[in-house]
């Protein structure tokens, strides 16, 4: 019964495929940054009304929600995000970004294509189904607060209440068409802050007349090194990185002030609690030194996306049944990126999957967010089929 579905399943993706590749050339061609995806959504929400979903559309703001009811039973919901990237795509190819500055570098496209392809597969099987899908399209994962905290404040996780939920995510680190991922932590919490150095200006020539804020921030940058380096314990993982930084405005004159922005990456909850203190406690330090002042604000951005173990084990045994048991792998590490797919999962449980699209044959080889970078598109199909028999096969696990 369940090989025949698998069958079934595999099949009717594979008759997509030509569908998927057009909607995400489609998608890939008119990116739109956060909370700006309306031509993404209304293109998103006419397919899956055309499939007979119930469809929500502007919920969180731009974002989608299509209900596949199948029989009685539980809920669990596919997610997708939706907008793109404030970079000038390099490409020579014909689907390339039609708008000068925008870019879908993060594949958005690409997973917004995979979900559609589930909705496609279930939707002809929904007698077959022994509970219903939610198809969740959510704006602006790529910056806080995200467009995920939107779609759970606009009851995307109600009505009817969704039990689980599986994300997924193109990811350049693995071959095309191998499905990742792990049981817990799998993506990093994401925190940002701004650091100001107050000194006092002068004349170049006289610095002891002045308290150069130029000198105390280089310190502070050092410094601020040696938080993970020796503050924290070695086998936690952190990241403590300073992004930009702006100061002064001529070669004679000391600066009075210097301003800085910074991200730190953890994956342990009570670690990113100390994180500000441990920062603080530099600075001070620093500026005590320096004979300055600082203002540090902090503050907090996505939480740890961490992987229900029950759920990342179904979700791996089903890309085994899809895909093959080499192509679906236990990611042994995490990555410090992050994403808001982190908020759904700290209501509910579920997994997200990272989509293998890299082929060097074909030149894709570009990490997230280059300007290069491109996907493999037979993954499109392979993913729906993916994510299709693993709602399946949690749908009857609910019902067992
Ligand atoms: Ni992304």
């Amino acid at each position: 019964m369940s090989g025949l579905l698998l069958d079934k399943i595999k099949k009717q993706a594979a008759e997509c495929q030509n569908d998927l590749v057009r909607i995400r050339r489609e998608i890939h061609q008119h990116p739109e940054l956060g909370f700006e995806e309306h031509k993404t959504s209304a293109l998103v929400a006419d397919v899956l009304a055309s499939l007979g979903l119930k469809v929500q559309r502007g919920v969180g703001g731009t974002g989608v929600v299509g209900l596949l009811d199948g029989q009685e039973g539980r809920v669990i919901a596919l997610r997708a995000d939706m907008d793109a990237l404030p970079i000038q795509e390099q490409s020579e190819k014909p689907y390339k970004s039609r708008i000068p500055g925008r870019m879908h570098a993060c594949g958005h496209d690409a997973n917004t294509a995979m979900v559609l392809g589930a909705a496609m597969v279930l939707a002809p099987l929904r007698e077959r189904l022994s509970g219903s899908v939610k198809f969740i399209f959510q704006p602006c994962e790529e910056q806080g607060p995200g467009g995920a905290q939107a779609m759970i404040q606009a009851s995307a996780l109600e009505d009817p209440p969704v039990e689980a939920i599986i994300g997924i995510h193109t990811f350049p680190l693995l071959p095309a068409g191998v499905i990742g991922t792990r049981p817990g932590a799998v993506m990093a919490a994401v925190d940002n802050f701004r650091i100001t150095i107050l000194g006092e200006g002068g004349h170049g020539a006289s610095p002891h007349l002045s308290r150069d804020a130029i000198v105390a921030a280089a310190s502070a940058i050092l410094s601020l090194q040696t938080v993970v380096s020796r503050r924290v314990n070695p086998l936690d993982p952190a990241v403590v990185s300073i992004g930009t930084i702006e100061g002064g405005s001529r070669p004679n004159i000391i600066a009075d002030e210097v301003r800085m922005t910074g991200t730190v990456r953890t994956l342990d909850e009570g670690l990113r609690k100390e994180m500000p203190r441990l920062i603080k406690e530099v600075l001070q330090g620093v500026a005590q030194a320096h004979g300055v002042r600082y203002r540090l604000e902090y503050e907090e951005g996505y939480p740890v996306v961490r992987n229900d173990p029950a759920m990342a084990r179904l979700c791996l045994e089903a890309a085994a049944e899809v895909l093959g048991s080499e192509r679906a792998v236990t990611l042994e590490q995490p990555t410090m990126g992050g994403e808001d797919f982190a908020y759904y999962l700290e209501r509910i449980p579920g997994c997200f999957l990272r989509m293998g699209i890299r082929d060097e044959e074909k030149g894709i080889i570009y990490p997230l967010h280059h300007p290069k970078f491109d996907i493999d598109e037979e993954v499109l199909s392979l993913g729906a089929a993916t994510l299709a028999y693993t709602a399946v096969k949690i749908l009857n696990r609910a019902r067992g």
